[in-house]
């Protein structure tokens, strides 16, 4: 185990400046995301004595129910998911500023009650005016809502107070509709009112990617082509698709995870060193690496990608069905659960160095992590000796369910003779932070409230990684696969995904905890 620095103070109950006094306005209030994430984030948030006092929350879904129905609900939401013991002070000083309204997002009607009902929370908790909308619906309400409430002058802003919008993932199905999603948006708002969020930006592990590189003198020189031999990002998930058989039909694994989520882990690991954490000096460096992956041409896409789909198997020790089997999806689907790719930086940073990257549902562990593959030592030393081969350094950020940063490098085993054996050394999160709890949409909450947009993705950041995975989207969509299911629940998907790197000489690193 890697031998510390002195631990911090024990935690203090606010580290960073409260949110700015404002109303936020779920639309989706009665769902799934609000229910899991929103409302036990916020909490926590609370807890932390992060939020305004002059905070207030506005739930909106179809579902009849009065404040009082709403406030027993996130209740009960908040001890299912916090997993805290709630405390009684904090609960009530927090369900006080909760509020409901009933109606359909697609009826004109309901934006003047809105606003009414706005203007009343606003005078009651004095909220400056100030109001973000967090779309938890399904996308294609994402334009017509804040369409209907700019044309009830609630998008206006003015130097007095500001309006805000959170959208919610997917951000379009391919690069044609983000593009126009964009633009339909901003005829509405500016930009800077605009915060596309991708939970993976929440994670600490994946924030804490800028810190290693940035903040530690040693990493930054060695972090490119001269000793960098390739990059591997895995995204493993043991679930299936729970449920969510008709969304994920029409969406599978490719537009579930690639444009976004992975593409963030590219973007952090990859880009340059941003000149401030101003937002845009930090996402420009992100939208620099994004353009810079270079174009898969069709014939590539057969080569450099891979897909497939779960067949039967099993989950946790027990048997589980194929994909074809789950609810809400076709018998002969041909919608992938897996996805590996072989993607290339052309910049002088990155040029001809891999980056691989798989995500898939069903594999035998739930493991999110990059692997930075350092060149091999020369063997010249070790000629001599009984020594046959060596390994290469491997500095592993583990972003999910393990937190740290371990790196492989290889040790003489003790003994007459050299031989040597491979060792790591480990930092983990919560042995020296402990555990915080944490739904990951705290921070991003929290910025929305303070006006920082650095977590959020902007308009050509959202087109550029639908620039990436278009021509693979276009190809698989004219050439079936025949050959689905082609990996069983529980493996590492399919045998392609292996030989991807196979011929490059090159093995995946899973790791089975
Ligand atoms: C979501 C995808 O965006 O991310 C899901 O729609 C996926 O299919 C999830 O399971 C993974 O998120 P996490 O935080 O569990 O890695």
């Amino acid at each position: 185990m890697a031998q510390l620095a002195e631990r911090p103070a024990a935690a203090t109950p606010r580290i960073g400046k409260q949110g700015d006094a404002c109303v936020m306005v779920i639309f989706g209030a009665a769902g799934d995301l609000t229910a899991r994430l929103l409302i036990p984030a916020l909490y926590n948030l609370a807890r932390a004595d992060l939020l305004s006092k002059e905070f207030a929350v506005l739930g909106v879904a179809r579902a009849p129910m009065t404040d009082e129905d709403f406030r027993k609900r996130i209740l009960d939401d908040v001890k299912e998911y916090c997993g805290e013991c709630i405390n009684s002070e904090t609960w009530e000083n927090f369900s006080r500023r909760f509020y409901y309204f009933a109606g359909n997002f697609g009826d004109d009607q309901l934006y003047p009650k809105i606003k009414d009902r706005l203007v009343q929370i606003d005078r009651d908790h004095s909220t400056h005016q100030n109001f973000f909308y967090y779309m938890a619906t399904a996308p294609s309400f994402f334009g017509p809502i804040v369409e209907k409430l700019a044309a009830k002058g609630l998008m206006e802003q003015s130097n007095d107070h500001w309006r805000r919008v959170i959208i919610e993932k997917p951000f379009g199905h391919d690069l044609e509709s983000a593009k126009a999603l964009n633009q339909q948006l901003l005829k509405l708002a500016d930009e800077k009112q605009i915060y596309r969020i991708d939970h993976y930006l929440g994670k600490e592990t994946v924030q804490n990617i800028m810190a290693f590189r940035f903040a530690n003198g040693i990493f930054e020189p060695i972090w490119n082509r001269r000793y960098i031999d390739h990059v591997q990002i895995s995204v493993a998930e043991t679930v299936g698709v729970e449920g969510r058989g008709s969304y994920f039909e029409h969406a599978g694994s490719l537009r579930d995870m690639v444009p976004n989520h992975i593409m963030q882990l590219i973007s952090l690991t990859a880009m340059e060193p941003p000149i401030s954490f101003d937002a845009n000096a930090v996402r420009d460096e992100q939208a620099k690496i994004l353009h810079a992956i270079q174009p898969i041409s069709d014939q590539e896409v057969l080569t450099r990608s891979v897909r497939g789909q779960y067949g039967e198997g099993t989950a946790g020790g027990e048997n589980v069905p194929g994909y074809r089997s789950e609810p809400d999806v076709a018998p002969d689907s041909r919608t992938e659960t897996f996805v590996a790719m072989k993607l290339l930086i052309d910049n002088w940073r990155w040029a001809d160095v891999p980056f691989y990257l798989r995500t898939g549902k069903r594999m035998p562990a739930r493991n999110t992590h990059i692997v930075i593959q350092f060149r091999q030592a020369p063997f010249v030393l070790f000629r001599d000796t009984s020594v046959e081969h060596l390994m290469p350094n491997q500095l592993v950020l583990h972003i999910q369910p393990e937190e740290g940063i371990s790196l492989q490098f290889a040790a003489k085993v003790p003994g007459p003779v050299m031989r040597l054996g491979t060792v790591d050394m480990n930092f983990e999160y919560q042995e020296y932070f402990g555990k915080q709890p944490s739904t990951g949409y705290e921070r991003l909450l929290h910025d929305c409230m303070i006006g920082d947009q650095t977590l959020f993705q902007r308009a050509d950041m959202v087109e550029a990684g639908w620039t990436v995975v278009n021509p693979m989207l276009d190809l698989w969509k004219a050439l079936p696969p025949r050959n689905f299911p082609n990996y069983a629940s529980g493996t590492w998907g399919p045998k392609e995904a292996d030989e991807l790197l196979e011929r490059d000489g090159r093995r995946w690193r899973n790791f089975e905890k």
